[in-house]
Formats: C-alpha cells, structure tokens, sequence
C-alpha cells in the first residue's frame, strides 16, 4: 500500500513538473508580448524618453517632488504640460529655462523654485522627456 502511495506520489509529481513548465512558457509568453508592443509605443527605447526620464527620476533634481506624471500634485501633471506645449526647439529652450530659473503664473498662483543642481543641458533633456508624454 505505502508502495502505491508512493509511486502515485511520484507520478504526480512528474506530472506536475512536466504540465507546470509548459504551463510556465505559455505564461512568460504571454506577459513579454504585450509589454513588448507597450514598450514600442510608449517611447521607452526612444533615447531622449531614456535620458529624460532618468533626470526627471534623480532624487538630486526634486522634479517628481512636485510633478507626476498624470495628476496635479505642487506643480501641474507632466502629461498636461505636454499636451500644453509643443515639442520645438523654441518651447524646450524656455521650458528649461524655467526650470533652471523657477517661475510661477502659468498653471497657478504656486511658483516653481529655481533648481541650483541641474545643469541647462539636463534641464533640456527633462522637458524633451516631459513633451513626449503628449497624448492628445
Ligand atoms: C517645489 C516644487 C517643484 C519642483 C521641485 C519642480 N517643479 Fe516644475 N513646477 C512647479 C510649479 C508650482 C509649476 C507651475 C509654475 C507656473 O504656474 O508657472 C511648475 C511648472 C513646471 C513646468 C511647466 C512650466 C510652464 O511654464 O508651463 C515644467 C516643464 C516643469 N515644472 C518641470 C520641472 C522639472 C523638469 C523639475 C525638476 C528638475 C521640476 N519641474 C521641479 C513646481 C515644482
């Protein structure tokens, strides 16, 4: 009887491992693909987004103290500033200089402080990042 119990056990086992892997394949399959196409789509091999975002994100900059993506927190969502300016040469020129220098009375009464760390070059990269999240 324990022997039954035993070889069931290992069957049972053996079944599991073998259903378990192909089980597993189809489901890391089905979770690369459509991040695969989103990533496409949604600018994340677009070096500009890369660099960017990657300035917006540094603790040292403070942006994302005041800014999110989506939601109005201190300053105004990004998606909004975006949807807002247009990505010229001429918008990421005074976009970044704002940044550099601070300023208020465009989204509100609340002013944006000058950033004394980011340099205007980062300051460029950031708003070109924050302009490509325009969705409309
Ligand atoms: C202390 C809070 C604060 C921090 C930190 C901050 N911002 Fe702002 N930001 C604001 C506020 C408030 C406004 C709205 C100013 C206005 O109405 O003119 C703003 C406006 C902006 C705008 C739109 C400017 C315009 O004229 O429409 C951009 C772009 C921007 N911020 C980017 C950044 C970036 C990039 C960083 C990080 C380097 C950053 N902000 C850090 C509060 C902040």
């Amino acid at each position: 009887m324990k022997k039954v119990i035993f070889s069931m056990a290992i069957a049972a086992f053996l079944l599991s491992c073998g259903g378990g892997d192909s089980e597993k394949k189809e489901a890391t399959d089905a979770t690369t693909e459509p991040a695969k196409t989103e990533a496409t789509t949604d600018l994340s091999d677009n070096p500009d987004y890369q660099k960017g975002m990657a300035i917006v994100a540094d603790p040292k900059n403070l942006c994302l103290t005041c800014h999110k993506i989506d939601e109005k927190l201190v300053g105004p969502a990004y998606r909004d500033v975006a949807n807002k300016y247009e990505s010229t040469d001429a918008n990421i020129s005074m976009l970044a200089e704002k940044v550099v220098k601070g300023g208020t009375g465009v989204w509100g009464e609340v002013a944006m402080p000058a950033n004394t760390v980011i340099s205007l070059d980062d300051a460029k990269a950031a708003v070109k990042y924050v302009l490509l999240l325009r969705n409309k």
